[in-house]
């Protein structure tokens, strides 16, 4: 059938039609939002580079987990901005870190709330790298001990689930490892399966204060170029016992998402991060787009690409429009 007998405006006609047969749907239960959080009390600190996301205090996180449930967001994820760092990353797992204190505030406090942890040394490094150094890169094999250290110490505290976002190799597995070994056989791995050594990061590097004081994170983080490696990393974390596979950042590459959900039975999450943000953010400052607008198309082509779940920044600003 073609034109004239088939004509696709029929469909478009009004928005009882366009909603009809809409194909993609977001939804706020699908939505991640990261927090920050640091130390002292009663800190909201505003981020520059990412306006209307703050760093927060252990004691402002109830009130911030109430906000999100009434807009019908159920899950966070969190990062940490330690006291003080060193050599090791050990504030990581700290039993009286600054993410396992905000772990356990949230669980009092809003049980009904997911708490997710980033898995991940570079904000407790005082060099700012993903893990610990010997000679003059990241020591793969010695920063996985720690990693799942760190993946253990959340769980005690009562994460509901852990997300590592090192990209060193074999950390799923070890991760896995050390929490069957603890009883935690029930808690599960998102890992950031895909994760590319992505300029899109930098707004989260001021946030989290986890800039790299030498080089860069290219020796660990995925080059931009290639997606048939995509696919064998995330067969590894497969492999490994993974739950959920993560692609990031998610608009540059949602050709990687697509692939993924081709390839895989796992759910798919896309982490849409601070760079991504901070760009409609910014124009939308400018008046040069509408930012409302932006936004949601932004998140509809990331869930249209095949991702299930959304980290984002964008969270409660689009659980409000949901709502409506
Ligand atoms: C930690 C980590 C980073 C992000 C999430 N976890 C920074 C990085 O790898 O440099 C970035 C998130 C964002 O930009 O929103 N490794």
């Amino acid at each position: 059938m073609v034109f004239p007998e088939y004509r696709p405006r029929r469909l478009r006609k009004n928005e009882s039609f366009r909603s009809l047969i809409r194909e993609t749907r977001l939804s706020a239960s699908q939505l991640i939002y990261p927090l920050f959080v640091m130390p002292g009390k009663n800190a909201r600190e505003t981020i520059p580079s990412m306006p209307g996301i703050f760093r927060l205090s252990v004691d402002q996180l109830a009130r911030e987990a109430k906000e999100l449930l009434a807009l019908g967001i159920n899950t966070v994820i969190l990062f940490g901005l330690p006291e003080k760092k060193d050599a090791m990353g050990s504030g990581a797992h700290a039993k009286n870190g600054i993410i396992q204190q905000a772990i356990k505030e949230l669980k009092n406090k809003a049980p009904e709330l997911m708490v997710i942890t980033d898995v991940c040394l570079c904000e407790y490094t005082d060099h700012g790298h993903c893990g610990c150094i010997i000679g003059q890169d990241v020591d793969n094999d010695a920063t996985l001990e720690i990693l799942a250290k760190t993946a253990l110490s959340h769980a005690q505290a009562g994460a509901d689930m852990v997300a590592p976002s090192d990209m060193m190799d074999g950390r799923v597995a070890e991760i896995r490892g050390m929490l069957d070994e603890n009883n935690f056989e029930m808690i599960p791995i998102m890992s950031y399966a895909v994760k590319y050594a992505s300029a899109f990061y930098g707004p989260f590097r001021d946030a989290a204060d986890c800039t790299p004081k030498f080089g860069d994170r290219r020796s660990y983080q995925m080059d931009p170029a290639n997606s048939r490696e995509a696919l064998r990393e995330a067969t590894l974390d497969v492999d490994e016992g993974a739950d959920i596979l993560m692609v990031k950042p998610a608009v540059a590459y949602l050709d990687i998402i697509a692939m993924l959900r081709e390839e895989f039975d796992l759910p798919i999450a896309a982490y849409h991060v601070s760079g991504e943000y901070a760009m409609i953010k910014a124009a939308a400052e400018k008046g040069w787009i509408d930012g409302e607008k932006v936004m949601q198309e932004t998140l509809l082509s990331i869930k249209r690409a095949g991702a299930d779940i959304i980290i984002t920044y964008f969270a409660k600003d689009m659980a409000k429009i949901l709502r409506q």
